[in-house]
């Protein structure tokens, strides 16, 4: 199964980029499962205008349709999604439709993005996106990985790997012949 993780975090010293490639990491080594990691903050999406065939929309377009799934990893601004990361969301629609999507929701703070999570559950449900309905909320983000990159909270190491699970387990389900 292949699987898109989009990191939406406008942020050159982003905590979302990280968690997004330690979660990709961690999918690759599944057997049967690889992932393209698609960090928006690279594709630089101008403000939505009906500007043609962009370069930008082409390569997210081809990472959307060739995903089994699609795994978005961003952080809470202002008790929602980033709005470079909606903007670059509202080039393409049907691409969404009957997709299985999952959220992983970043903070800095101690409430996992829960803001965020709401307001991405609204968005993918719109969309026609099939959603995960767990999601797995990030606290306290710049203490989550030591030195070696490797994960050193508690609810985090716990939780991940279920997360994982049932997003496979999704993913296997509707694509299932
Ligand atoms: C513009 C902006 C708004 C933010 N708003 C929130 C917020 O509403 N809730 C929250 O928990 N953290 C908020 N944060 C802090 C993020 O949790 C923090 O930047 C974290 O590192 C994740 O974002 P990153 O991937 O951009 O690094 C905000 C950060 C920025 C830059």
């Amino acid at each position: 199964m292949h699987i898109a993780v989009i990191q939406g975090s406008p942020r050159s010293e982003s905590n979302s980029f990280r968690v997004a490639q330690f979660l990709s990491q961690r999918l690759n080594i599944r057997q049967g499962v690889n992932t393209s990691l698609v960090n928006l903050r690279e594709l630089r999406f101008p403000n939505f205008d009906d500007h043609g065939e962009l370069d930008e929309v082409h390569q997210l377009r081809k990472a959307l349709l060739s995903a089994d799934g699609i795994l978005f990893v961003f952080p809470e601004y202002n008790g929602g999604m980033p709005g470079a990361m909606k903007n670059a969301l509202d080039y393409f629609r049907s691409e969404y439709n009957l997709k299985p999507m999952a959220a992983t929701t970043v903070s800095a703070g101690p409430f996992g993005g829960l803001n965020a999570w709401h307001a991405f559950h609204s968005w993918a449900l719109y969309v026609g996106g099939i959603l995960l309905p767990n999601n797995l909320k990030v606290s306290n983000v710049s203490s989550l990985f030591n030195e070696k990159g490797e994960p050193v909270e508690k609810h985090f190491s716990l939780n991940y790997p279920k997360f994982l699970d049932e997003f496979c387990w999704l993913i296997e389900k509707l694509t299932a012949d």
